[in-house]
């Protein structure tokens, strides 16, 4: 099971007053009919949905997903922290970068292709343009508008927006990102499901995981302990402590780092608030970030992911008479990451940072649904305590809207 520890010398009290009335608003929350993330290990209807698609197109080589911000970064995540063992090619379309586009377009065969489009909403205009160039190669290559059925699955929500009208028009199938459930906390939803199912990844056991940590938050004792974190979070928040590193010891979760930063930025920064998130992965950023967490400026909270046993390992034995080899020859390769992590540990105890250690046994499917549902939930009770709307994004929505006032402007 995932658990965590704080490593710092900055203890907290927590206010009894503020803390119970920011726990009975989070616990109010997540079992909203208005939220829908917390719940999402329970709704079986999502994942057999899912998997009726996968069946259909399980032949296809070519998974194309078309998403930006949450309907992207969830998906990318899993994958590369779960890897893909099914032989299907995936191209990643989440942005609008004509040239990366064409790199990535040159590595498809349409007519093999499954072009997976993501959205919400259903009007993102990065996502609207990249669905749009993928309907051009189509039809380029000879396939008609009714033959779109055997092209395109969609994932949006299930009444509203453009996707969904089109869906019905061209009869392509749908999935549903449940309305309760927004982009950066959709991840468990077909959004992310489907993508790993193509990837021969056991979508059910991520589910499964997470269903373990949501039990696990409500003992009484963990879920002090939960708490604890989130006010302890707060607390530093407003002692000026306003970043948050997020450094798994794993290259495979580099990806959970990004998908937390979204996660993390957009649901609590907000109203001159919030706590500015850092994506690092070790050991390599101690070679790059390190010095800065180490000696920089105090106004960091480092969350260190220690993955305690790797599905693979290689020995570092060698006859070498060089000292750094013969030092090295007795471990193994994930000896020398628990020996990199533990050392950055205490060093930066003894400098007076901020951590927060969290293990995981290993990388399995229920660990990563266990990494998932914990920082959704941890950023929603800093949100609660924050005191802000951790389910919005006006300052997004701003800009969508400039740039399509932009666009009339230049038409
Ligand atoms: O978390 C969010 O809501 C956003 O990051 C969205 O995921 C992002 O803006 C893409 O929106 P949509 O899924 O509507 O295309």
């Amino acid at each position: 099971m995932l658990n965590w520890n704080i490593r710092s010398s900055h203890k907290v009290q927590p206010d009894s007053k503020v803390f119970e009335e920011a726990v009975a608003s989070y616990q109010k929350t997540i079992s909203s009919d208005e939220i829908g993330f917390f719940r999402l290990p329970q709704n079986q209807e999502l994942i057999a949905e899912t998997k009726k698609v996968f069946e259909h197109f399980k032949h296809k080589r070519y998974f194309v997903h078309i998403g930006i911000g949450g309907s992207a970064l969830g998906p990318e995540m899993l994958l590369s922290a779960l890897g893909d063992s099914s032989g299907v090619e995936f191209i990643f379309i989440n942005n609008i970068d004509p040239d990366d586009l064409c790199r990535k377009l040159e590595k498809i065969n349409i007519k093999e292709s499954l072009i997976y489009v993501v959205s919400k909403s259903g009007t993102t205009a990065e996502t609207v343009a990249g669905m749009s160039i993928l309907i051009s190669m189509l039809l380029e290559a000879g396939i008609k508008e009714e033959e779109f059925k055997d092209y395109f699955v969609f994932c949006t929500d299930p009444v509203k927006g453009e996707l969904r009208k089109l869906s019905k028009q061209w009869d392509v199938r749908a999935l549903d990102i449940p309305s309760n459930v927004g982009g950066r906390f959709s991840v468990l939803t077909p959004v992310g499901l489907l993508p790993a199912l193509f990837a021969g990844i056991e979508a059910e056991d991520i589910l499964e995981g997470a269903e373990d940590i949501q039990k696990h938050l409500q003992d009484p004792k963990i879920g002090a302990e939960f708490f604890n974190l989130a006010f302890w979070i707060k607390d530093l928040h407003d002692q000026g402590i306003h970043q948050t590193v997020m450094m798994p010891y794993s290259s495979l979760l580099k990806e959970y780092s990004a998908w937390f930063v979204q996660l993390w930025a957009e649901s609590l920064g907000k109203e001159e608030k919030g706590l500015t998130p850092i994506p690092a992965y070790g050991a390599t950023d101690q070679h790059s970030q390190m010095q800065l967490f180490m000696e920089g400026p105090k106004d960091k909270v480092l969350m260190l992911i220690e993955v305690e046993k790797f599905q693979r390992d290689f020995p570092l034995k060698n006859n070498l008479e060089c000292e750094s080899f013969k030092n090295l020859s007795s471990f193994s390769l994930s000896q020398l990451m628990k020996a990199e992590f533990e050392g950055t540990l205490t060093a930066l105890k003894e400098n007076g940072r901020h951590v927060v250690h969290l293990k995981v046994p290993c990388l399995q499917a229920e660990y990563v649904g266990q990494l998932v549902l914990f920082a959704e939930c941890l950023t929603v009770m800093v949100g609660e305590l924050l005191k802000v709307d951790p389910f919005n994004q006006p300052g997004v929505e701003a800009g969508k809207k400039y740039a399509n006032q932009w666009l009339k402007n230049h038409s």
